[in-house]
C-alpha cells in the first residue's frame, strides 16, 4: 500500500512550521520626546525634538510619541514638524480623552506617513474618586467615547487606562474589552506609579490575555516607571505574559525616577533571547549614539555605572577581571561593546590592575618594550595609581616618555 497521505501532509506540515518558526515582534514605543520630556531638566525645543526624532528613527524603534499637542503652542509645532519628518516609525501624540485633546492632536498629527491617536483616562479608584470625581461607569463611557472619536479621524488608536496596576483588575478587563469593541487597535496598561512589581505585573498582564475575550484583536502595551527601580524588570515580566509593545524611553528618562530604559529592555531581550523567544526591530548599534545624543541635547548625563550606556558599562577595572576578558571576553562579558555601538572595550588602568594589563595596553597605544623596561614602568604606574583613581592613555604614554626614554 502507498504512503499515507495525511500522513506525509502532516509530516510535511510540521516541517513547514517547523522552518518558519518566527520569534513574536515586540513593538517598541519610545517616549523619550513626551514622558522623558516632561521631567524637570529634559525639555527639548522643536530642533532638538526633530534631531531626536531622527536618531530614533535610525534606531529602528516602532512607535515614536513627540509630545502631547495640547499641552503648549512649542509642542503642538514639535509634533507637527516631528510627524513631518520622520518615515518609517508611526507619529503619535498623547491626547487626554476628550474631543478637544483628541482633535487638536489629529490637527498635528495627521502630516505623518503612519500617524496614531494616543488617548488615556485613569482607572484605579484612587484617581477616579479624587482626581477625575468621577464613577467607574462614567470614566467606562468617556473612554469608549473618546476612542471611538479618535477612530473617526484616524485608523490606528491606542487607549492608554492610565494607573492600570492598582485599578480594580475586573473593571479593568471590562476597560480593555470595550475599548477595543470601540476601535483601540493597542491598549496600554502602564504602572504610573511605579507602584508594581514583576510577579504581580506578569498576572495582570496574564489576566488580561487570559479573561478579555477580544483581547486578540488588539496589541497589549506596557508602560512602567522606575519609582522602585523595576520599571525594566516589569516590563520584562509583561512580555513574558504576552505584552506585545513596550513603552521605554532613551536613558530611562522621565517622571520622577524616569520611565522603563529602552537600552536596558532592548538588550535584556537581545542578550536572553532563547529565554524570551521574541525580537524588536531595534539596530542596537545605534543604542549608544541615540543615548549621547540625548546627552549632548538635554546636558545631563548618565551616572557611570549605568548598564548599557554609561561610562563604566564596558570597563573592566580589576586586575583579574582584565586578566579574564584579555584571554577570553565572555569570561566578564555577556554583551560587546560593539553591539551598542560602544566605541570600544574599555580597560581602565587604576591600582587594581595587573601587569597582564598593563603590558596590553601598552601595546595598545604603541610602545614596545623590553622587560626591564616593563618593570620600571609598571612601578611607576603603581606609584601613579595609588595617587589617582583612573590612569589614562596619556599618563602612560608620560611615564614611558620621562622614565623610560630618559634612561
Ligand atoms: O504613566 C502613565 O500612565 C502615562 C500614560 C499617560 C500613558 O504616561
Ligand atoms: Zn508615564
Amino acid at each position: 500500500r502507498g504512503p499515507d497521505l495525511e500522513e506525509v501532509g502532516a509530516f510535511f506540515y510540521t516541517n513547514y512550521m517547523e522552518v518558519n518558526k518566527m520569534s513574536r515582534k515586540i513593538m517598541i514605543f519610545d517616549t523619550t520626546l513626551r514622558d522623558g520630556e516632561q521631567a524637570p531638566g529634559f525639555s527639548m525645543n522643536v530642533e532638538e525634538k526633530i534631531k531626536m526624532a531622527l536618531q530614533l528613527e535610525r534606531l529602528g524603534v516602532d512607535v515614536i510619541e513627540a509630545g502631547f499637542p495640547i499641552s503648549s503652542p512649542g509642542d503642538f509645532e514639535a509634533v507637527t514638524k516631528v510627524a513631518q519628518t520622520v518615515k518609517k516609525p508611526i507619529v503619535t501624540g498623547l491626547c487626554r480623552a476628550n474631543e478637544k485633546d483628541i482633535q487638536v492632536g489629529w490637527d498635528a498629527l495627521k502630516h505623518a506617513v503612519r500617524p496614531r491617536i494616543h488617548t488615556f483616562i485613569a482607572t484605579s479608584d484612587i484617581h477616579m474618586k479624587h482626581k477625575l470625581k468621577k464613577t467607574p461607569e462614567e470614566v467606562l463611557e468617556i473612554a469608549v467615547n473618546a476612542v471611538k472619536f479618535a477612530r473617526n479621524l484616524c485608523d490606528d488608536v491606542e487607549f492608554s487606562a492610565e494607573d492600570a496596576t492598582r485599578s480594580d483588575l475586573d473593571f479593568l478587563c471590562k476597560v480593555v474589552e470595550e475599548v477595543i469593541k470601540a476601535g483601540a487597535k493597542t491598549v496600554n496598561l502602564p504602572d504610573t506609579v511605579g507602584y508594581t512589581v514583576p510577579m504581580e505585573y506578569e498576572k495582570i498582564i496574564s489576566t488580561i490575555m487570559n479573561k478579555v475575550p477580544n483581547v486578540d484583536k488588539a496589541v497589549i502595551s506596557v508602560h512602567c516607571h522606575n519609582d522602585l527601580g523595576l520599571a525594566v524588570a516589569n516590563s520584562l515580566a509583561a512580555i513574558k505574559a504576552g505584552a506585545g509593545q513596550v513603552e521605554c524611553t532613551i536613558n530611562g528618562i522621565g517622571e520622577r525616577a524616569g520611565n522603563c530604559s529602552l537600552e536596558e529592555v532592548v538588550m535584556a531581550l537581545y542578550v536572553r533571547k532563547q529565554l524570551f523567544d521574541v525580537e524588536t526591530g531595534i539596530n542596537t548599534k545605534e543604542i549608544y549614539r541615540s543615548s549621547r545624543l540625548l546627552t549632548s541635547i538635554t546636558g545631563v548625563d548618565v551616572q557611570p555605572n549605568k548598564a548599557i550606556v554609561g561610562k563604566n558599562a564596558f570597563a573592566h577595572e580589576a586586575g583579574i577581571h582584565q586578566d579574564g576578558v584579555l584571554k577570553e571576553r565572555t569570561t566578564y562579558e555577556i554583551m560587546t561593546p560593539e553591539s551598542v555601538g560602544y566605541p570600544s572595550n574599555k580597560l581602565v588602568l587604576g591600582k587594581h590592575s595587573g601587569r597582564h594589563a598593563f603590558v596590553a595596553r601598552l601595546k595598545e597605544i604603541g610602545f614596545e618594550l623590553n622587560n626591564s623596561e616593563i618593570e620600571i614602568a609598571f612601578a611607576k604606574f603603581k606609584e601613579l595609581a595609588d595617587k589617582k583613581k583612573e590612569v589614562y592613555d596619556e599618563d602612560i604614554a608620560a611615564i614611558v616618555e620621562n622614565q623610560i626614554s630618559s634612561h
